[in-house]
């Protein structure tokens, strides 16, 4: 069925929608995204996407094109066009069309280019690899410096994620100086006893919004958490693993490079916090 999508304050069946080639995101990856979920046909998290998105725009020196309230009303009306339950809503902000190709940004007045639409996942919390886990290998981490904007430069991300579709597992985590930054595409974790370590908010990794929400959960939880590096080693040693993003929200992670963690399931933890997260955040969802 053809989606409804939003293009520049326009609703369009997909087949009309319309970029021109010379736009910054499609030439030179000038461009930031999103990705909110839907549960039950509302947005889940809706204001810490917004606000890393203003984050993520104010970091390239890009004008924010909407405010809180119009982002919020283009998200429901797509998920009313499409008539989604579950799913995801993808948003995507390029420094637009200057007419040409040109290394220097274009004059800051240019408009932006919008682009949002929406995905269909039927059952999106009920995911049967949540009761199975994910397996993971590991690949060194030579992504750009700057993983704390959500840019749309995302080919090393691709390239990981097929290195681990070829080795038969799920996702990759990435690894630099000896120490995983975070997966392909959501934020890592280790546990060991009731302490959940996960790397540190700096620019080596993306901010994610889902991982703020879990941690402020397991603090709640009495569970204890340190924000730190961890090795590979430690990782294949700890009691369990899991990992966090907006549209995996927290899934266990069972093996690393061939290691099952603990018996090589997912373990309570994860179990725990995805229980928490997924009942709060519906609670909490617009
Ligand atoms: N990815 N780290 C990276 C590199 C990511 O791309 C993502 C999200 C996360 C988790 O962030 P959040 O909890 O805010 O979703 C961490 C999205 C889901 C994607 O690219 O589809």
């Amino acid at each position: 069925m053809s989606r409804i999508v939003h293009v520049n304050g326009e609703f369009l069946p997909e087949a009309e929608a319309k970029v021109s080639v010379f736009d910054r995101g499609f030439l030179m990856a000038d461009g930031v995204y999103e990705v909110t979920s839907v549960l039950g046909g509302k947005l889940i998290d809706f204001a810490g996407h917004c606000v890393r998105l203003a984050r993520s725009l104010g970091e390239l020196e890009m004008t924010n094109p909407h405010t809180e309230a119009e982002w919020l009303a283009l998200h429901r009306d797509l998920v009313a066009k499409n008539d989604i339950v579950d799913g995801m809503i993808y948003l995507q902000v390029t420094r637009g069309n200057p007419g040409d190709r040109d290394f220097a940004y274009p004059a800051a007045d240019l408009p932006p280019t919008v682009v949002m639409f929406t995905q269909s996942k039927p059952g999106l919390a009920d995911s049967p690899a949540a009761k199975t886990g994910w397996k993971v290998i590991s690949v060194p981490d030579i992504r750009w410096g700057r993983r704390d904007i959500k840019t749309v430069q995302l080919l090393y991300p691709s390239m990981a994620k097929m290195a681990a579709k070829k080795a038969g597992v799920d996702d990759a985590w990435l690894e630099q100086d000896g120490f995983v930054t975070e997966g392909t595409s959501n934020n890592a974790y280790i546990v060991k006893g009731n302490r959940i370590i996960t790397r540190a908010l700096s620019s080596d990794i993306l901010h994610g919004i889902t991982r703020a929400a879990v941690l402020r959960f397991a603090v709640e939880a009495q569970m204890e958490v340190v924000e730190r590096s961890f090795t590979l080693t430690e990782a294949q040693e700890a009691d369990e693993a899991f990992i966090t993003s907006a549209s995996a929200f927290v899934m266990p992670v069972v093996e690393i490079d061939g290691k099952a963690l603990g018996l090589g399931k997912p373990g309570p933890v994860a179990a725990r916090l995805r229980e928490i997260y997924l009942d709060e955040m519906r609670k909490a969802a617009v």
